[in-house]
């Protein structure tokens, strides 16, 4: 994968202010073929609500206390969550039976945690460095937004 290519798109996306967060969900699950669930959730009080996804499936999992599940987790802490193996991690609440690794990406505003980029992926480990710095790269720029 071109990070920097992709960066290019979101870029514009960004700068167009147009439907920001749905666009950059499309344009994530439609550029890389390992995110196989992409989502934005939205900090609402003491709880993350779904906002604009992607994938071949719904989730269940509309609303989630801050505190609970990897997405919870880092809404709390405000640092990206990566798990290598969903099976492994505790904390892991099962949105798709072929989930195997999942990263979450804080998105912060005005010192504090607005809402969360939360990506599935059907391959096991899937989410390296390069993916870690690209999604907080953007994440930077949708605070914006919400
Ligand atoms: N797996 C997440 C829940 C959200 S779904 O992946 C869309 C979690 O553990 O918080």
């Amino acid at each position: 994968m071109d990070y920097e290519k992709a960066w290019g798109c979101i870029y514009e996306i960004i700068t167009s202010k147009k439907n920001v967060l749905e666009s950059v969900v499309h344009f994530l699950y439609s550029t890389f073929s390992a995110y196989s669930w992409v989502g934005i959730y939205l900090v609402d009080g003491d709880e993350l609500v779904l906002g604009p996804w992607k994938g071949q499936q719904a989730t269940e999992h509309i609303r989630i206390p801050i505190g609970m599940g990897v997405c919870g987790a880092a809404a709390k802490t405000g640092k990206t969550e990566v798990v290598e193996d969903v099976k492994k991690d505790s904390r892991y609440l099962a949105c798709f039976l072929s989930t195997r690794s999942e990263i979450v990406v804080p998105i912060w505003k005005n010192n504090s945690v607005v809402g969360e980029i939360d990506i599935d992926s059907d391959r096991l480990d899937a989410f390296i460095d390069e993916d870690k710095e690209f999604l907080e790269r953007i994440a930077q720029h949708l605070g914006d937004f919400i």
